[in-house]
């Protein structure tokens, strides 16, 4: 098949994890006979210095060309300021509201030759298995505030439709459909009245689904579920912010942030793929980064955006294989013991694909 893949390497890390997906990518396209065509564009700092705009209109107008958008990371320490008016990770929420990416899809999986590098106890991080399907476009992130210097009250608001609980929700209940049939809605009901509406609507969709064992946590207990059997999960289902935090303390439970892919989807095939793990100045340049979750996203993007389901399932083969091999990068070695560079560990995926 024929695929035009836009491609957003960012800041910090991010060229770097970019060019191990981008040669997976091509091997993948050698082994199976595809043919994928990659355009490259600006996000983040780089685009702030290129063109004054964390995302450029170009970037918009490629995306809008093509099947699927493939991100690496965006941030740099200059721009650490959360109060200065043009950020890189602005970027980043004007591409997912630009394409109306509104489900955010993180898988979080263990791997046994990984569980010393989580800070629980390997019994509890067997079979730990789950995906959370954070709403990406509104919600807290989105909803209308008030934001003055100077005054003395700010806000900003939880607002959500029921339309916009129903399309996430779907995404949720298909993909427990796909997975092992259980769905946890989280939500913070007996507190705030637009998460009463969400528990109502997904009990409303969870009507479509009989097959679906749903339950609802909220949001504070959920956070401590997480780490006291987070093998019990199997979809999550959040709120924007909710998610977004859930999501970052559920990804310990891999052993390190450079293990996690994501995507983001709308309503059509279209989607942006991105790690989870941000642009890691302090290591960038020096083939220290993980390129893991690249690799993995890029499998989503496959997966989802191109329907290349084998072939998904042979990336997320060969980086498992190159783990057991004993390739590993700096951030899942074992102190003191030697260490794979990116390009190393690339390679070790390469081979694996082609045996
Ligand atoms: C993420 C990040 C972003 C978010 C930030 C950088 C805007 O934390 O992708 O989880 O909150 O969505
Ligand atoms: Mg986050």
């Amino acid at each position: 098949m024929k695929a035009n893949i836009v491609l957003l390497p960012g800041d910090g890390i991010g060229p770097e994890v970019m060019k191990s997906a981008v040669a997976v990518l091509d091997a993948i396209a050698a082994k199976f006979g595809h043919n994928f065509d990659y355009d490259e564009q600006l996000i983040g700092a780089i685009a702030i210095e290129t063109t004054g705009s964390p995302l450029p209109d170009a970037t918009l107008r490629a995306g809008e060309q093509a099947d699927a958008i493939l991100l690496a990371a965006v941030g740099l320490p200059k721009y650490a300021d959360p109060t200065a008016p043009v950020r890189p990770e602005q970027g980043l929420l004007k591409i997912r509201a630009h394409f109306g990416l509104f489900a955010n899809l993180r898988p979080v999986k263990t791997y046994p030759a990984l569980y010393g590098y989580a800070p629980l106890r390997a019994e509890l991080l067997e079979g730990v298995d789950m995906l959370i399907v954070r709403e990406l476009t509104g919600g807290l992130y989105f909803g209308a505030r008030k934001e003055q210097d100077g005054d003395d009250n700010s806000f900003d608001t939880m607002n959500y439709t029921v339309g916009e609980v129903e399309r996430v929700a779907h995404v949720a209940f298909r993909a427990a459909q796909q997975r092992r049939g259980k769905l946890t809605s989280i939500d913070k009901a007996n507190v705030l009245a637009s998460m009463r509406l969400w528990r109502r609507t997904v009990m409303k969709v969870a009507e479509d689904y009989g097959d679906i064992a749903l339950n609802h946590e909220y949001v504070d207990a959920a956070a401590m579920y997480l780490m006291t059997r987070p093998a019990s999960y199997d979809v999550i289902l959040a709120e924007n912010m909710f998610g977004d935090i859930l999501s970052d303390e559920a990804s310990v439970l891999a052993g390190s942030l450079g293990m996690l892919p994501s995507a983001s989807l709308g309503t059509g095939t279209f989607g942006l793929y991105e790690p989870v793990h941000g642009s890691a100045p302090d290591i960038a340049g020096q083939g220290k980064a993980n390129p893991i979750g690249q690799l993995l996203s890029a499998a989503m993007l496959l997966r989802y955006s191109l329907g290349l389901e084998t072939e998904a399932a042979a990336i997320e083969a060969a980086v498992e294989d190159a783990l057991a091999d004993g390739a590993r990068t700096a951030d899942i070695a074992p102190k003191g013991s030697a260490f794979v560079s990116t390009d190393e560990f690339t390679q070790t995926v390469v081979g694996a694909l082609k045996e």
